[in-house]
């Protein structure tokens, strides 16, 4: 009784274990993948939706852009205004150079450029988050070409750490719990 307890006890361990050693570490994603990405796409394949769609983005994420700030800027604008290049009235607007932005919340993200008739010519990008964090880990079998993509030297990962203390922190209480038992 005791030892099959114990085991169950010691396999839900184990899967805690498991889970946080999966936790995706925040991390911060190059828009276009590569400096100097936001601009009006040279052709249609350069288009940024182009690399938003092969991305995939969890809440906790960050977009990053870097660029001139003196001729252009980062607008988040709601859907209509999106669609119709309208820059009259955005959420939040930035022309830092290198404007950071954490995706706080699922579902999908409008921006468009803030330059004069540059969302017209195509510079702008949707993102869609998806909500659940652990979406992919436990549900994609094999990474996809996005996943290797996202994974590139263009991704910085900043607090790698935190989930191998997550991981470490659950393997001492498991110990702990586990050797109370016996
Ligand atoms: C994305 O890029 C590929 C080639 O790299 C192109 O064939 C495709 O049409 C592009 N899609 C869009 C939506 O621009
Ligand atoms: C842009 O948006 C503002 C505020 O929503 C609106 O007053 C204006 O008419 C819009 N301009 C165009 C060209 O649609």
């Amino acid at each position: 009784m005791a030892s099959s307890s114990s085991t169950i006890l010691a396999g839900s361990c184990l899967l805690c274990f498991f889970f946080f050693s999966f936790s995706e570490a925040d991390r911060d994603l190059l828009v276009g993948g590569k400096p100097d990405s936001w601009q009006i796409p040279s052709s249609k394949s350069d288009h940024l939706n182009n690399w938003s769609q092969k991305a995939r983005f969890v809440i906790g994420d960050s977009l990053v852009w870097n660029y001139d700030g003196t001729k252009d800027s980062v607008l988040l604008v709601n859907k209509k205004d999106y669609v119709t290049c309208n820059t009259s009235s955005p959420i939040e607007a930035h022309n830092d150079g290198n404007t950071k932005i954490k995706l706080d919340h699922s579902g999908p993200y409008y921006f468009i450029s803030g330059a004069q008739g540059h969302c017209e010519k195509g510079q702008k990008l949707l993102v869609v988050v998806i909500s659940e964090r652990h979406t992919r880990k436990f549900i994609s079998p094999a990474p996809s070409p996005a996943e290797e993509f996202l994974q590139g030297p263009a991704v910085a990962p900043t607090s790698s750490a935190s989930g191998f203390k997550g991981s470490l922190f659950m393997v001492a209480l498991g110990a702990v719990l586990f050797w109370g038992l016996f």
